[in-house]
C-alpha cells in the first residue's frame, strides 16, 4: 500500500500529480530545485482545488484536508520515507538519470520509483537506478486532475508485483490505464506529437496562419483545442524533446522536428508556461497569435 508519495518536479505535471494523490488521501512530498519553485507548484494546486470547490467537485473540507497532506522540499533526501517516488522533472534524459542516481541511496529498499516521462526509454531510465525491478513509466496526461488516462509502461526488468502495485495505485487515483510497450513516446505521444509537429510545418510553410490552423482542426476535425494551442499548453520544449526522441529512437525522417519549433524553443518561447509560444498570453483578453 502506498501511503507516502514523493514527487520530483513541481511544474505543471508534478503539481497535478501531487494534487490527485493528496485528494486520494496520500501524504505527498513535493520537491523541486528550490523552495520557491516547490511553493509555486503548491500555489497552482491551491488555485486548481479552489476551482474544483467552485464547481462542486470537491468540498472545502476535503480541499483543506488534501492541502494538509502536502509537504514541500528542495532536496531529494526529503523522499526517504516515501513508498513511491514519481519523477516529473524536465523532459531531458541527463537531468532524469542524474536525479535517479542521487535519489536512490536515500530511499527505503522497498520503495518503488517511476518516471512521468513522455518519451524516454523506461528500460534506460530504470538502468540508472539501483532497483529496475521496482521501476515503471507512469505517464499522466495534462491537466492531471481532469484527464482520465494514465499510460503504464514496463521496463524490461519491471516485476509483475511492481506492475500490479502501480495498477492499484492508479485505481486509487480514479484513473483509467492503457498499457504501452516501451517504445519511444509510447502510445499517446507517438500519435499526437507527429500531428502537432505537422501543424507547425503547416505554419512554417505558410499554408495557414496560427488562427486558421487551429480553427481548421477545431471545427473541421472536431478537436476540442487546435494543435498549436495544444502545443503551447504542453510546452514547446517538451514537444521538441519528444520529437527528437521519436526521430532518434525510431531512426525515421518522418519524425524530423520542424525548424520553426526549434526556433521557438531557442527563443525561450515555450508556450503558456513562459507567457509566449504560438500565442502571446501576456496581452489583455484573448491570447494573440505570434505569427
Ligand atoms: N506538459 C505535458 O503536457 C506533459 C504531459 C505528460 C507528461 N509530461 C512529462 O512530465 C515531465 C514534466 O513536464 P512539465 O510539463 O511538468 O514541465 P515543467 O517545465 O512545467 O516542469 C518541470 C519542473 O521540473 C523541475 N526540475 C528540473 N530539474 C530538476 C531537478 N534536477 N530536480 C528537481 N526538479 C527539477 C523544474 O524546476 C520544473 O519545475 C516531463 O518529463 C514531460 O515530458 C508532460
Amino acid at each position: 500500500m502506498v501511503d507516502t508519495v514523493g514527487i520530483i518536479g513541481a511544474g505543471q505535471m508534478g503539481n497535478g500529480i501531487a494534487h490527485v494523490c493528496a485528494v486520494a488521501g496520500m501524504d505527498v512530498v513535493l520537491s523541486d530545485i528550490t523552495m520557491d519553485q516547490a511553493a509555486a507548484g503548491l500555489s497552482v494546486i491551491r488555485k486548481n482545488m479552489e476551482r474544483q470547490v467552485g464547481k462542486g467537485l470537491l468540498s472545502a473540507a476535503d480541499m483543506d484536508a488534501a492541502l494538509a497532506h502536502i509537504t514541500l522540499a528542495d532536496t531529494l533526501a526529503a523522499h526517504k520515507k516515501c513508498d513511491l517516488v514519481i519523477e516529473a522533472a524536465t523532459e531531458n534524459e541527463k537531468i532524469k538519470t542524474s536525479i535517479f542516481k542521487e535519489l536512490c541511496p536515500h530511499l527505503k529498499p522497498s520503495a518503488m520509483v517511476a518516471s512521468n516521462t513522455s518519451s524516454i526509454s523506461i528500460t534506460r531510465l530504470a538502468a540508472s537506478t539501483d532497483r529496475p525491478e521496482r521501476f515503471m513509466g507512469v505517464h499522466f496526461m495534462n491537466p492531471v486532475p481532469i484527464m482520465k488516462l494514465v499510460e503504464l509502461i514496463r521496463g524490461i526488468a519491471t516485476s509483475d508485483e511492481t506492475f500490479e502495485r502501480f495498477n492499484i495505485f492508479t485505481k486509487r487515483l480514479k484513473k483509467e490505464t492503457a498499457v504501452s510497450e516501451d517504445f519511444p513516446a509510447f502510445i499517446v505521444n507517438r500519435i499526437l506529437m507527429p500531428m502537432i509537429n505537422e501543424s507547425i510545418y503547416t505554419l512554417y510553410e505558410g499554408v495557414g496562419s496560427v488562427d486558421c490552423i487551429d480553427k481548421a482542426m477545431r471545427l473541421g476535425a472536431n478537436h476540442p483545442m487546435g494543435p498549436l494551442q495544444l502545443a503551447d499548453f504542453i510546452g514547446l520544449d517538451t514537444c521538441l524533446s519528444i520529437m527528437q526522441m521519436l526521430y532518434e529512437g525510431l531512426a525515421d525522417t518522418k519524425y524530423r522536428p520542424c525548424p520553426l519549433l526549434v526556433k521557438y524553443v531557442e527563443a525561450g518561447w515555450l508556450g503558456k508556461k513562459t507567457g509566449r509560444g504560438f500565442y502571446d498570453y501576456r496581452v489583455e483578453g484573448a491570447p494573440k497569435p505570434t505569427r
